[in-house]
């Protein structure tokens, strides 16, 4: 069965963790979109560890770990992420990555911090080169890493990938390095990595076709989607669950079961409109209690009430068939939380989707329910959580219209609550 994971609010909902939860189980894993802007943070029995670009699958040794085509790969960093993992004894053997997949230079990483400084609103990226190296893909100068097998072929496309960058920035001379160093970086990576690129499709097709499971792991979330996020202020690949037929070479027609992975609040971090957001004593409480620290940057996140808005939007551009709702143990000690229902603005309620601009100024319009004080990190059935908490749960479905199946009171795999 073909089962897509996918962020439902901003990204950082907890897909690391029911990734690596659906995987016990998985044949295969597929990222599909998205590079080392991600930052995939799973607890098991191995330690704890921030996954930028291996796929959460990577902890099940029986389980195909896939970059896909829509990937970008940074290979210095792919190769670091992969000793992290080898020294502490998970095997990597199993990666596979597409030959089509894109590279992330480090002219890239130097275009977004000096697009960032340049920019009139500044996207607040994460500096992983993300953005410039989508933007060379879509643009035909980018480079695939199946290019790094004939190396006469890839100095030659690197040599002009390279000039015309400098062409375009001249301030990259004085300021990044030279070609001969990223050349001696990317020969060092190539060695590591070479072994595992190949045409991912037979490999996909074929688990497909013998009905295999295959997850589909997508970074980021909804509202940094590329074309239905709050551009400007998003990535710059495609998180929604249509986009893993492109980036995975998946006909949509495959995809039987999509989760849509929220916190039980909303967090974000970079720049842009986040209507309930919250610069209060309960935004701390929410930042402190769920240690919301960018996994890639070491940022502090935006902390906020729930959205329903844009788990509504979610639901219709995704498909949820069902809900994970993470952290819910962040909220315990809250004496009444809020949830959005719209947004007012110029005198009407609103739902998605609104231009940035546009939601910049909204009003949330809040329901208020009663909160619960004790501690659920110990609770591992549904039945266990104390009455308010369960109404909670079963008020977010009922908003959403999308089964809550999964929930979540903590890090480990086993503080997940399973409903029948
Ligand atoms: P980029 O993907 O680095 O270009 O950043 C674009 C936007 O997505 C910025 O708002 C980032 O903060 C956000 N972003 C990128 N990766 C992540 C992530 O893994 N978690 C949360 N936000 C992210």
């Amino acid at each position: 069965m073909v089962h897509a994971v996918v962020g439902a609010q901003f990204g950082d909902e907890g897909k690391g963790k029911m990734v690596d939860y659906f995987a016990v189980q998985a044949d295969m894993v597929i990222r599909y979109q998205g590079g080392g802007n991600a930052g995939h943070t799973i607890v098991n029995e191995y330690g704890k560890f921030a996954l930028h670009l291996v796929p959460s699958g990577i902890f099940n040794p029986k389980t195909v770990c896939v970059l896909g085509t829509g990937v970008v790969i940074h290979p210095m960093n792919l190769v670091k992420e992969l000793r992290t993992l080898q020294e502490a004894g998970i095997s990597t053997d199993q990666l596979v990555i597409s030959e089509r997949a894109h590279l992330v230079l480090p002219y890239h990483v130097w275009q977004d911090r000096y697009e960032e400084q340049v920019r009139f609103a500044k996207v607040g990226t994460t500096l992983q080169g993300i953005g410039p190296a989508y933007q060379d893909k879509t643009g035909r100068f980018g480079i695939q890493m199946g290019e790094m097998l004939d190396l006469e072929h890839f100095r030659r496309r690197l040599e002009e990938a390279f000039r015309l960058k400098l062409e375009k920035m001249p301030g990259m001379r004085e300021t990044s390095g030279s070609f001969e160093e990223m050349w001696e970086e990317l020969m060092a990576a190539r060695e590591v990595l070479l072994p595992h690129i190949r045409d991912t499709l037979p490999l996909v097709r074929q688990a497909v076709e013998s009905r295999q499971n295959v997850l589909l792991e997508g970074q980021l979330g909804v509202m940094r989607d590329l074309d239905w996020g709050v551009y400007p202020f998003v990535t710059s690949s495609n998180p929604i669950s249509g986009f893993t037929s492109v980036g995975a070479g998946i006909p949509p027609t495959a995809i039987r079961r999509v989760t849509g992975i929220t916190k039980a609040y909303t967090t974000a971090v970079g720049e842009g409109p986040f209507p309930t957001e919250l610069h209060d004593a309960v935004g701390e409480h929410l930042r402190d209690r769920g240690g919301e620290y960018g996994a890639t940057t070491g940022r502090p996140r935006r902390c906020g009430w729930l959205d329903l808005p844009s788990l509504r939007y979610g639901a219709w551009l995704n498909g949820y068939t069902d809900l994970a709702l993470m952290k819910l143990d962040v909220l315990s000690g809250l004496e009444e939380i809020r949830v959005c229902t719209g947004y007012a603005l110029d005198g009407q309620v609103h739902d998605l989707p609104l231009p940035a601009h546009r939601l910049e100024k909204a009003v949330p319009v809040y329901d208020t329910l009663p909160g619960w004080h004790e501690d659920v990190s110990n609770c591992r059935s549904f039945h266990d959580l104390p009455a308010n908490a369960q109404a909670y749960v079963q008020y977010v479905e009922r908003q959403v219209g999308v089964p809550v199946k999964y929930v979540s009171v903590g890090p480990e795999r086993s503080q997940t609550i399973v409903r029948s």
